[in-house]
């Protein structure tokens, strides 16, 4: 990893990375971004018809979110939308990938449509044309209607079906201009957190429940692809996953073993099914009874081919058979979530999935940093997060230069937002929010981050008039 860092912010053409080599340079169609999710940012809870989520619902548990909050006003975005349209604008990104609330065009999940609903996003979208930003959509970033919860939520098969109805609703009003739609934001956080520790919504404790979620939200993306596709859907279409390379705490047979079952507990219980259109044996042997229902042709409808493949990355994950390892024993940078900086991962992780699956090309779909942010006289100097953020782009471009197809990198978060059970505590935008006044104020990662693709865009249109030059 190249270390080289300074930041001067009267200087257009920052170098983050060591100024005696050069500035990574991506693809030419790279597509740089910033991240955000609905139940994150919108608020407006009860808005114009939206039903309550399982999110709203979790909230309200005793004890749930660390501050006590919930997601009732957040960044209020669902008002402020066209003023954080134009922050995206000035940052000088191409894409911007955000969700849909789902119990926001179909407050039950399953009865009548909210037209309001669909008319916010349609005009979300037709405000990202107009500024010439391409929409990355995702259907089911976590909010789904609490409706759905009570007959059981993605443990029920049915909710399957609910969910191929609602891309289809979605697609018909607004596909033809979406650039690129995920199906799913990170099925393992859903199924784990959510229905084995239960630590996120909607916080049931059942290994067997969490199994058959899984395998439901796996099958919902599959079978909404065919249907998307049946219907002519023109957006690229793909899911998210949350993966990290998962390493042995120590050389013990015990500690290796471990690894093994965690890195299929995480990522091939995914990858397989995604691409090989079969669950990892070990994982099968280590679930017993609690393995999910499969029914015949579950598995193929799983691995129907994918346009792209989203990867959100944060840090490794360490194992140890003797139970939780103590993240303050590598040395490393910690951040004020307590995961470790380890850009050196993603590049390791990105080369391993290109190596072991058939992967589409892939993007970064969230990377970034919480980190305790100060802000001081209208600045915040992050530069912590620079560098987190600069890192992990050096990561991607030594992934591409080892024959990875990267088509794009997008930073989480566009603002500081509600980080779900941590509550408004920790921030991870590069725009600090304000949450009294509503007040956006870029960090010193938005300035950096500006620059950078500034001078990302310099160089394209420098390498295109020496191509046609030449
Ligand atoms: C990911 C989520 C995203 C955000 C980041 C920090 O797991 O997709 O919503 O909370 O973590």
């Amino acid at each position: 990893m190249r270390a080289g860092f300074e930041l001067n912010f009267s200087n257009t053409l920052m170098r983050i990375f060591d100024p005696l080599s050069p500035q990574p340079r991506l693809p030419e169609n790279f597509v740089w971004g910033v991240a955000t999710s609905s139940f994150q940012i919108e608020g407006a809870a009860t808005a114009d018809g939206k039903g309550p989520s399982i999110w709203d619902t979790f909230c309200r548990v005793p004890g749930a979110i660390a501050d006590g909050s919930d997601g009732q006003i957040a960044c209020d975005h669902y008002k402020l939308w066209e003023e954080d349209l134009d922050l995206i604008a000035g940052l000088g990104v191409d894409a911007y990938r955000f969700s849909l609330s789902w119990p926001r065009i179909r407050p039950t999940g399953r009865g009548a449509w909210n037209e309001k609903g669909l008319d916010f996003y349609e005009r979300l979208v037709d405000g990202l044309l107009e500024r010439g930003i391409k929409p990355y959509l995702t259907l089911n970033h976590w909010d789904l209607p609490d409706a759905l919860q009570a007959s059981g939520g993605w443990a029920n098969r049915d909710t399957v079906h609910r969910f191929v109805e609602y891309a289809n609703a979605v697609d018909k009003r607004m596909g033809s201009r979406i650039a690129a739609i995920t199906t799913h934001n990170e099925p393992w956080v859903m199924a784990v957190l959510g229905y084995e520790t239960g630590i996120f919504a909607p916080g049931i404790k059942s290994r067997a429940a969490a199994a058959q979620a899984s395998h439901h939200l796996l099958l919902s993306h599959g079978l909404a692809l065919q249907s998307l596709r049946e219907q002519g859907c023109k957006a690229k279409l793909g899911i998210v996953l949350n993966l990290s390379p998962v390493q042995p705490a120590s050389e013990t047979a015990a500690d290796k073993a471990q690894a093994v079952l965690e890195d299929g507990k995480l990522l091939r219980w995914y990858m397989d099914p995604l691409f090989k259109a079969s669950y990892p044996d070990d994982v099968l042997r280590y679930l017993g009874a609690d393995a999910p229902v499969v029914c015949a042709g579950d598995l193929q409808t799983i691995a129907t081919p994918m346009d792209f493949l989203g990867v959100n990355y944060y840090s490794r994950s360490v194992v140890s058979a003797d139970g939780p390892w103590d993240v303050h024993k590598s040395g490393l940078e910690v951040t004020d979530m307590g995961w470790e900086v380890y850009p050196e991962g993603l590049t390791e992780l990105l080369v391993r999935m290109h190596r072991d699956y058939p992967v589409p090309p892939m993007y970064v779909t969230e990377n970034g940093g919480a980190f305790k942010d100060q802000y001081v006289n209208g600045r915040v100097h992050d530069a912590d997060r620079v560098r987190y953020i600069a890192q992990h782009i050096q990561a991607v471009a030594d992934a591409i230069e080892q024959g990875v197809n990267m088509e794009g990198y997008m930073v989480w978060s566009l603002l500081d937002n509600f980080e779900w059970a941590s509550g408004y505590a920790k921030r991870f935008g590069i725009v600090h929010v304000d949450y009294e006044t509503q007040r956006r104020t870029l960090k010193d990662s938005a300035l950096w981050y500006r620059s950078f693709l500034q001078h990302q865009h310099a160089e394209s249109l420098k390498q295109e008039s020496l191509a046609l030059g030449a």
